[in-house]
């Protein structure tokens, strides 16, 4: 019998149907994963990312952005739903960031979902103060939105 030459092979690879022909058994889809959020790791990256250089918590750090201090009465949380605010603010957020840090800061999925936990937990942000903020950082908050002015 003669051999079919590699390319035709590798060419009949590729136009093979994505998806099974119907009767046959889906594929199953992926397995969602969430992060486990952790509210004392959101502690901590919020001053490590620099959130606070803008955004106060219990009355410490910058007024460039909305304070996030929990909501009351405390309730259920959505991880995702503090990306989406996030995502809202991210023009403004993104253009400062630039302006002030000279990068956009960069988060994982699970950096996001310790930060939401941080903005919804009222024990731990009760503890939050001046102490965890590095001297360095101390003179760098900004008070208000003057950056995103036009120029003069
Ligand atoms: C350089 C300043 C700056 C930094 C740093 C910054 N933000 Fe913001 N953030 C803003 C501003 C300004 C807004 C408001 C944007 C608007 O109103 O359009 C905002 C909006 C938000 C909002 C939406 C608030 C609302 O009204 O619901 C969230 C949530 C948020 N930021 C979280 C964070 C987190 C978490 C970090 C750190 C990873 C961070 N921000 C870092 C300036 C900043």
């Amino acid at each position: 019998m003669r051999r079919m030459p590699t390319l035709t092979l590798i060419a009949a690879a590729l136009l093979m149907p994505a998806f099974p022909a119907s009767g046959e058994s889906a594929r199953p889809a992926r397995v969602m994963s969430i992060p486990v959020p952790d509210a004392d790791r959101g502690r901590i990256i919020f001053v490590a990312k620099g959130c606070v250089v803008c955004h106060a918590v219990n009355g410490v750090g910058g007024k460039a952005g909305p304070a996030l201090d929990a909501s009351e009465p405390a309730g259920v949380f959505d991880p995702l739903d503090f990306a989406a605010r996030m995502w809202r603010g991210a023009p403004a957020m993104i253009e400062l960031q630039s302006l002030e840090f000279g990068y956009q800061i960069d988060l994982t999925a699970n950096d996001i979902a310790d930060l939401a936990a941080f903005a919804e937990n009222h024990e731990i942000q009760r503890k939050f103060s001046e102490d965890e903020i590095p001297e360095i950082m101390r003179g760098w908050t900004l008070e208000g939105y003057e950056l995103l002015e036009a120029p003069q």
